[in-house]
């Protein structure tokens, strides 16, 4: 089977697992694991924030920024494509008690001119604006530089805070050659996922000022996250940051072939193709279409009416030729 359903279903390599056997571990919640410990610097190194903390998932690292500079009658505005308001189970709305508000943009590529339009200062009868999440990627597209910096510009002006949901920001990085520091100066604090591309089992990071990672380290341990010997995966984490993050290139490149291969077909219509993923339509119907690549050993998703494709460190040089070859030889009778 060829796995294009999600990066996240990468699984750790032999190399990966000896990193991991060979941890020294501590207890994390007293703070005395030497593995997770080293982890977070490289985090803080990487992205030039003072502080980081391990978090379990990226919708921890997501949650934890909501609920300090969000809450109750405050509003976080972001685009109607983030992971916050489609994939974290209304986290956002039910355990933050923040009120998202939708910013209309280009398939989550928002503008900081239209951000401004929906920010609005304290007044008696309404919720108040109090944090702008960028996503970076999204949906596998990347943020333009210069479009962040002006949307931070925009929230200091405001006095707003920005997290920026950087799940996937090492594809981001590797696509444009801007560093993740450069992406994270966008923002006031920064999530970013071990467990996609990177290629490890779990844990994500949020990183930040002191005093911001002083207070997620206690709703960390608020919502269950805080951990004992998790200097096992942190290795995992650290040999994925040595590691793994140059050959995402990879990812790319064979994104791009089977890109070529979807437009080329007659039956589909790609809609985004950027960095490890595409999203086509189609006038089959999708489900008819997912269903005969499974029969040929093809996996992905349908994702809303589109079809959903991620490339990981699960397809290499000849699966990518291998699939390319799948889709030439598809013919439409197939989807009926
Ligand atoms: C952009 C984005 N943010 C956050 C998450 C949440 O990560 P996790 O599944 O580790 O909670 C995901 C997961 O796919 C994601 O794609």
């Amino acid at each position: 089977m060829y796995d294009l359903r999600s990066d996240t279903f990468t699984k750790p390599t032999e190399a990966m697992r000896k990193a991991m056997y060979n941890a020294e571990v501590g207890d994390d919640v007293y703070g005395e694991d030497p593995t997770a410990e080293k982890l977070q610097r490289i985090a803080e190194e990487i992205t030039g924030k003072e502080r980081s903390l391990i978090v379990s998932s990226g919708c921890m690292g997501n949650l934890i920024p909501l609920m300090i500079k969000g809450g109750r009658g405050m509003e976080v505005l972001t685009s109607g494509y983030s992971h916050i308001v489609n994939h974290e189970i209304g986290a956002v709305a039910s355990l933050s008690g923040t009120l998202p508000v939708i910013i209309p943009s280009d398939y989550g590529i928002m503008t900081a001119e239209e951000i401004e339009k929906h920010i609005h200062g304290y007044a008696y009868d309404m919720s108040e604006s109090a944090i702008i999440e960028t996503e970076n990627t999204t949906s596998g597209i990347v943020y333009p530089l210069e479009e962040l910096r002006k949307i931070r510009k925009t929230a200091k002006e405001h006095s707003l805070w920005v997290h920026m949901d950087g799940a996937r920001i090492f594809n981001a990085s590797v696509e444009t050659g801007i560093s993740v520091k450069d992406y994270a100066d966008t923002a006031s604090d920064i999530t970013f996922c071990l467990s996609k591309g990177l290629g490890c089992p779990a844990f994500s990071i949020l990183s930040g000022d002191r005093d911001f990672i002083e207070k997620a380290k206690r709703i960390r341990k608020l919502l269950g996250g805080g951990m004992r010997q998790i200097g096992i995966f942190a290795a995992a984490g650290i040999y994925a940051l040595e590691n793994n993050i140059a050959r995402l290139k990879d990812d790319h490149e064979h994104r791009a072939a089977i890109s070529k291969a979807l437009e080329r077909s007659g039956w589909a219509d790609v809609a985004i193709s950027s960095t490890n993923m595409i999203f086509f339509n189609s006038s089959y119907p999708m489900d008819n279409i997912v269903n005969a690549f499974r029969k040929k050993g093809v996996l992905f998703l349908k994702e809303g009416e589109m079809g959903r494709i991620v490339l990981s460190l699960n397809i290499n040089d000849e699966d990518t030729d291998a699939i390319v070859k799948i889709i030439d030889s598809t013919n439409i009778e197939e989807f009926s």
